[in-house]
């Protein structure tokens, strides 16, 4: 009977194999020493080994804000700043030039692992994927962006500032008591979104306690908690704890809801049942087809309205409420908003297009506003090659974060940062600086798809709110806490007081 021999390896391979190991080993050795020799010399702290920064962390994200922006500023010249997280680096870019790097590269479009939390939720829609399949998706989408079909968006928008003032009229105009304006603009953003995105109505600003909105806000909560502990990065032990089930459950919820309206209008679509003019992004969606003609599966559909939800009514409600904040705190300002105001609409009830073009002034309050309280306050990339920055390189792979909230209070750009002063925005001094110096909307490749949107949104709620009411805010610009991670928010809302302006 033959037996099988094991047959030694002969000299000249074993050689080679030792000799392909002693050099990989010696490769990764001098790689790993020379990434670390790199971020050594970015400016920041002295760091410990294992724990990196984390004897410098505050315990809240309103203490770590105030740490970044005064950190960043010591090294205003650098332009950038290193925070060590454990044993991981973290890049703030703060400078114009260092932006304009970064923002406008068609290569580094990799989203940074900031946006994990979001994955049960969104998927991967526009805002959280990357390399091909976001391009695909970009160019997908791209077209229902444009402002032929933002126009039809009009008239819902225009319905519920409408129904928000009738609101804010009814309850808390000439009382003479302070409230929260933060949560029922949030709703009325919320109630926008939703019948702009899915066609649907939700009622949120009237009662708020339908299902789909109870869930939308535990799992908004939820995510901006669950960045606070690093252990709930391993979804195997986020799953298990209690915040993790209660978010299951809620997401479960919203995509269930998103799926069962994704059926109805593709049904409707399907029988040929007309939709009337005012058509939804989900109808758009339902007809988008990539380059080899295939439609969006229900799946991705959904990642996509979700990711509008998201992106598509937090986002407006920080912005519209901070600049309501900071008009309430200069009404020298104000009075000259509503004097623009009351000359364009005067006493009509829907603001046109027209009417929108025309609102220059109200136009600069509000960049001047996203100027102090960028809505997105930092956003980042990984790296996919290493890149330098001025005198600094950054290896391959590193998180680097635009920080816009230090971006926007560079002083040799923006003298008197803390200063609210809309003419910055005018056009003789737009045009004395870099574009890249103010990007609340980012820039480049992936910047914010629904900013002409945001825009309109903006104007006709704030112009319909300023037309109705004299605003006064009660708490004091350098009082005012914010704190945020993925969206900027108020600590303890935005607290004003409203009079009637009776101009008609
Ligand atoms: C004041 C309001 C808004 C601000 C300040 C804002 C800001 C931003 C910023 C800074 C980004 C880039 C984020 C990053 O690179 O990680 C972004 C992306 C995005 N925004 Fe907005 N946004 C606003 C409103 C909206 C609205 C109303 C929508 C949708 C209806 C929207 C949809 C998106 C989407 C889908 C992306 C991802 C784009 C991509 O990666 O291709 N945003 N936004």
């Amino acid at each position: 009977m033959e037996t099988t021999s094991v047959t030694a390896i002969s000299w000249p391979a074993s050689a080679f194999i030792a000799a392909i190991i002693t050099f990989t080993a010696c490769y990764l050795l001098w790689k790993v020493t020379r990434n670390k020799r790199l971020i050594d010399q970015i400016p920041g702290y002295v760091d410990w080994p294992l724990i990196g920064d984390s004897l410098h962390l505050p315990p809240d994200l309103e203490e770590m804000r105030k740490l970044l922006i005064a950190e960043t500023e010591k090294v205003r010249d650098e332009g950038l700043f290193k925070l060590k997280i454990l044993e991981m680096p973290w890049i703030f870019i703060f400078s114009d030039r260092n932006a304009e790097k970064l923002l406008s590269s068609n290569k580094h479009i990799e989203k940074s692992s900031e946006y994990y939390p979001l994955y049960p939720w969104l998927g991967r829609g526009l805002l959280t994927s990357s390399g091909d399949a976001w391009r695909a998706r970009r160019h997908m989408l791209t077209p229902s962006f444009h402002f032929s079909i933002l126009k039809d968006f009009l008239e819902p928008i225009n319905d519920h500032a409408g129904l928000l003032v009738e609101k804010l009229r009814r309850e808390h105009c000439d009382t003479g008591e302070q409230f929260d304006i933060f949560n029922p603009i949030t709703l009325s953003t919320l109630d926008i979104i939703c019948s702009t995105a899915m066609g649907v109505d939700i009622g949120a600003l009237d009662s708020g306690d339908s299902e789909y909105i109870k869930a939308l806000f535990v799992i908004k909560k939820a995510t901006a908690i669950r960045t606070r502990n690093p252990l709930n990065a391993f979804d195997f032990y986020y799953n298990n704890t209690k915040a993790g089930r209660e978010c299951n459950k809620s997401i479960k919820i919203v995509h269930d809801f998103a799926y069962k309206v994704i059926r109805e209008k593709r049904s409707l679509k399907e029988e040929g049942v007309s939709q009337g003019k005012r058509r939804p992004f989900l109808n758009l969606l339902l007809n988008c087809r990539d380059e080899h003609g295939n439609p969006l599966t229900d799946k991705e559909i959904r990642e996509e309205v979700d990711t509008f939800m998201f992106e598509g009514h937090d986002t407006t409600a920080s912005a519209i409420s901070f600049t309501i904040f900071l008009l309430g705190a200069h009404q020298g300002i104000q009075k000259r908003c509503q004097a623009e105001l009351d000359e364009i609409i005067g006493s009509s009830l829907s603001i046109s297009n027209a009417d929108l073009s025309k609102m220059t002034y109200l136009d600069w309050c509000i960049k001047e506003a996203l100027r102090i309280f960028p809505t997105v306050p930092f956003f980042g990339r990984d790296l996919c090659e290493e890149m330098a920055f001025g005198d600094y390189t950054v290896p391959k792979g590193t998180a680097v974060f635009l920080f816009s909230m230090s971006l926007h209070r560079d002083p040799a750009v923006f003298p008197e940062p803390e200063k609210f002063d809309p003419t910055r925005f005018s056009p003789e001094n737009c045009l004395k600086r870099s574009p890249f110096a103010y990007v609340p909307f980012s820039a480049g490749p992936r910047n914010c798809i629904g900013q002409k949107f945001a825009m309109m949104e903006l104007k006709v709620i704030l112009a319909k709110m300023l037309t109705a009411f004299n605003i006064e805010s009660v708490v004091k610009q350098a009082d005012l806490r914010v704190e945020g991670a993925l969206v900027l928010q108020p600590c303890d809302g935005i607290k004003i007081k409203l009079t009637s302006r009776n101009v008609y």
